[in-house]
């Protein structure tokens, strides 16, 4: 998911960006960018050191907005600069954050206007985000990760850090988050946690089922809904796994990924990971025949001028095998199926629903999406049927989240 899926995201919300001393300042920059571009009203602050790292005047410029960096700022009426800007938010998040920052915060120090106006702020209604950056030392140091661990109990969400290159020359943990991931934390943070505590299994993809060493049988699936789908219900708060076909996406944040080839693997690794999942969504364009046997070396012209007779066999269906399990049966696993058809949509939706034995049935016309970012989809379920109307499929895997939440919630309710 690239920042431009997130447009409009946060809009409505106010966040006050912190910037503390270190070299990952930089990135706070395109951050902040990402956040305006999100919709968000952005009010930075920044530490004395923050200041050394990057000026007031561009995170200004990128924001809109003119910056705080002192306690005795005269714009503020009341000079309260720390009250005020703490009362306004709708978060607080310091990205960097750096080790001596969380060390005066871990203390409940305020020794200028950023760790000040954290201090100040009324914790049940604002909270603090950090994005931790620092050499690798630092950040392995005993009295960091005490210092961590005392912020995270004082209620601050403490990012993760990333693993490379640091700015140092050396090698390892401590490296911040590239500004889209830290847009995509905040979104995730943001989202009400509907699927919280659910194991969400999800087939995303084409299959590919080889003729030979060198060719195959595919289909048009990108992957995008799948993904999409999986990106909404971790934000959701669910435990996700993506089973995936041949794609060239990225891996959602914070899903955990299996990719596979063939039908016969997909349904092996669904199969298996069905029995431990609370809700399973068949997105994927299985392959329902591969060839009877695949050739174990590339089958040449043979200069006849006829070309090879392929025999083919049925796959296995995934989602009907995995609706038709003890545990679907009994309720404790619930699965939803797509349906990609290419004409009457909701007749054949109805019939694939019923067949497949699966409570809920989704909708689309193959061809029209096939690639697209962009979709329309049909939910079917004994409820009758939903249409949700044309949207991205970012937007439309949120919602689909969501009826699926209400629909699982319902069931143990
Ligand atoms: N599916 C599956 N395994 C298969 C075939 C389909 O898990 N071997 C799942 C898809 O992931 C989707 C649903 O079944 O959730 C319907 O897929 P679709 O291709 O629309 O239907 P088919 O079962 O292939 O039926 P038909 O070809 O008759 O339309």
């Amino acid at each position: 998911m690239t920042a431009n899926d997130l447009a409009g995201e946060l809009s409505g919300r106010h966040i006050v960006l912190g910037l503390t001393g270190g070299a990952a300042a930089f990135k706070a920059a395109e951050f902040c960018r990402l956040l305006t571009r999100a919709g968000a009203a952005v009010q930075v602050v920044m530490t004395e050191a923050g200041c050394q790292f990057m000026t007031p005047v561009t995170m200004q410029a990128l924001s809109g907005r003119p910056v705080y960096t002192s306690q005795w700022d005269a714009r503020a009426d009341n000079s309260m600069a720390h009250i005020n800007l703490s009362r306004e938010a709708d978060a607080i998040i310091v990205a960097p954050a750096s080790a001596d920052f969380i060390a005066q915060l871990a203390q409940g120090r305020a020794s200028e206007l950023l760790p000040l106006l954290c201090l100040a702020r009324p914790a049940e209604r604002v909270p603090l985000l950090l994005a931790p950056a620092m050499n690798r030392e630092m950040w392995a140091h005993p009295a960091t990760q005490r210092n961590v661990e005392q912020v995270r109990e004082d209620g601050a969400t403490v990012l993760g850090v990333a693993h490379g290159e640091q700015a140092c020359g050396e090698s390892g943990e401590g490296r911040m988050l590239e500004a889209t991931e830290l847009l995509q934390e905040l979104v995730a943070f943001f989202t009400p946690k509907a699927l919280l505590g659910q194991r969400v299994l999800i087939t995303a993809g084409p299959t590919f089922e080889a003729i030979d060493p060198v060719r195959g049988i595919t289909n048009h699936s990108s992957g995008k809904m799948g993904f999409a789908i999986a990106q909404a219900a971790q934000e959701a708060g669910a435990d996700v796994t993506l089973v995936a076909g041949p794609v060239h996406l990225p891996t959602p944040r914070g899903v955990n990924r299996v990719d596979v080839v063939s039908a016969l693997d997909m349904h092996e690794v669904a199969a298996q990971l069905a029995q431990n999942a609370h809700i399973f969504i068949a997105t994927a364009a299985v392959a329902d025949w591969r060839p009877a046997s695949a050739s174990g070396h590339k089958i040449k012209k043979d200069g006849s001028g006829t070309a090879p007779q392929l025999a083919f066999v049925e796959n296995p269906d995934i989602l009907s095998d995995i609706a038709h399990s003890a545990r679907a049966q009994s309720g404790e696993l619930y699965c939803v199926g797509f349906a990609a058809e290419s004409e009457d949509l909701i007749a054949n939706a109805q019939a694939k629903r019923a067949r497949k034995n699966v409570p809920l049935l989704v909708g689309n016309l193959g061809p029209a999406t096939f690639g697209r970012d962009d979709n329309t989809l049909v939910l079917v379920d004994d409820e009758g049927v939903v249409e949700l109307p044309r949207a991205s499929k970012r937007r439309l895997a949120q919602q689909l989240v969501g009826e699926i939440a209400r629909r699982v919630s319902g069931s143990t309710a």
